[in-house]
């Protein structure tokens, strides 16, 4: 991903166990309040002034009428009280702050809707509150807090689950209808897991054309369903077409990025798609199997599709062409994964791009708070995060990190072309009509009566007007 979008988190020191993003929700208590408010600021915009009120009704309580300085008796019982708080707020603050500063390399915090946000300055009160919460937190739900934290947010519905957005198929066909695959014939797979490759897609006029090379890659894998998630309003009919000529079990879906974040910079691309593609999975139950989160943009080696399908829990390996250093990988001692060379850190535990690991569903399906917040650059991080995952239980692929199986290949994005060529001559007399039409249809370029450059069209090394050759 391009570090230069991104605002990185300040380096802290790091401890792979560390936990404090797991935070559970009953850190209310650090306030005396039961109830559950997982946002710092909540807890003080509920706690203090329960507090004062709290100081405010002492006197009417029955002691006031027999008193001559009752008033000032009523004074100094109140700020009496409020300095305990006071004290206990200290305390609590100092006993909790060196864990701040000392442990983990997360440095970040989540917002009111549980979004992740850099650590800095202004974060620090929340940030806080994460931790006075952690010591609650059971080491095998770390994500669970985080979670229900996000119960405030848009993106989490009342019941909890983290991902409720309305999800929209626009068709699909879980029937494999290839009947050799590489040099087999399809049954003689039937016994592997299936992997669920979700490509994230947008229309622009490479859409199409990156979407059938990835489509002639799959088609030479055996046991996949491809989840194609569309960041777009409505269903395109000509994916829908698209897909199903292929023969390759697949469910298209609508996935738009909520108009909210359409603007930002940098925006969270491809989110709104992969969570379509997490609740698909949920909906239909499915806990078995292998999911691997594949960009329409890049390349895979056919080997990563073997190496991924046997993955326990979560598998790791490099991908080429990430960012600065064209690449980024675990780093392995003694077949374990023991950190990560990526050149943007920002405070990610989990420094990996989203083709650079796969996951169990068996695995996955034990966290049915599995999330992917709308925070761009940190997708991969919490969603691992999500996951609970522990670096001691990454499995290593790619020969031990050492073979690139996958490459973040880019490819240039331009606006869709304007060819002004006039329809009165876009008929059956000749081929360009239709070609045009198709061309439209995929994003690709349009002609126009009156826009663009005007198509030269030529003979033997000149042009001519286009009644001469079309008319
Ligand atoms: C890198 C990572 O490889 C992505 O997995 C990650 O989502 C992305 O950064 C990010 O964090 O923004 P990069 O090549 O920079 O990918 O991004 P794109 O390839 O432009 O987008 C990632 C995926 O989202 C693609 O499959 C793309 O088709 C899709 N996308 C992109 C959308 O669905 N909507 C958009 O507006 C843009
Ligand atoms: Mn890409």
């Amino acid at each position: 991903m391009p570090s230069a979008y991104y605002q990185p988190l300040e380096p802290q020191a790091s401890d792979d166990n560390d936990e404090r993003w797991a935070i559970e929700d009953d850190d209310e208590q650090s306030c005396g309040q039961g109830g559950r408010s997982s946002q710092y600021q909540h807890q003080h915009t509920r706690c203090y002034p329960q507090l004062l009120a709290t100081g405010d009704q002492l006197p009417s309580m029955g002691m006031a009428p027999r008193l001559r300085s009752a008033w000032s008796c009523r004074r100094s019982y109140s700020i009496m009280l409020l300095l305990i708080v006071i004290c206990v707020c200290f305390v609590g603050y100092f006993f909790v702050s060196p864990q701040s500063s000392g442990q983990g390399n997360d440095g970040g915090a989540e917002d009111a809707n549980g979004i992740y946000e850099p650590h800095n300055g202004k974060g620090k009160r929340r940030h806080i509150k994460l931790i006075l919460g952690m010591e609650k937190i059971p080491q095998d739900h770390p994500f669970k807090a985080t979670i229900s934290k996000r119960n405030h947010g848009r993106i989490h519905g009342t019941n909890g689950h983290a991902l409720d957005e309305p999800l929209h198929i626009c068709s699909e066909s879980p029937e494999d209808r290839r009947v050799y695959i590489q040099d087999k014939p399809r049954s003689a797979y039937a016994q592997l897991p299936v992997i669920y490759f979700v490509t994230p897609t947008y229309p622009r006029r490479e859409q199409i054309p990156e979407l059938k090379r990835l489509a002639y890659t799959l088609l030479h894998v055996p046991r996949l369903y491809w989840l194609v998630a569309n960041d777009q309003e409505r269903c395109d009919t000509f994916l829908d077409t698209l897909l199903s000529g292929f023969g390759i079990p697949y469910a298209h879906m609508a996935s738009p990025m909520p108009s909210e974040f359409r603007k930002s910079k940098p925006a969270p691309r491809g989110v709104a798609n992969r969570r379509a593609a997490l609740q698909w999975l949920h909906q239909q139950n499915i806990t078995n199997g292998v999911l691997y989160f594949g960009d329409d943009d890049n390349t895979y080696d056919l080997r990563l599709f073997s190496e991924i399908r046997q993955t326990q829990r979560v598998s790791m390996f490099p991908v080429g062409l990430i960012a600065e250093y064209a690449v980024s990988v675990p780093v392995v001692r003694d077949g374990k994964v023991v950190a990560f060379l990526d050149s943007w850190v920002a405070g990610r535990r989990w420094p990996v791009d989203m083709a650079g690991f796969a996951v169990s569903l068996a695995y996955m399906s034990q966290y049915p708070n599995v999330n992917m917040p709308y925070k761009p650059g940190y997708e991969e991080d919490l969603f691992l995060r999500s996951i609970g995952l522990r670096i001691d239980q990454i499995e290593p692929k790619g020969a031990n990190c050492t073979e690139i199986l996958v490459w973040h290949t880019q490819t240039k994005n331009k606006k869709s072309a304007v060819v002004r060529l006039e329809s009165e001559f876009l008929d059956g007399r000749s081929n360009l009509g239709a070609l045009f039409r198709s061309l439209k249809l995929m994003g690709v370029a349009s002609a126009s009566d009156s826009e663009g450059p005007v198509a030269t069209i030529s003979k033997n090394g000149k042009s001519k007007s286009h009644s001469f050759f079309l008319s």
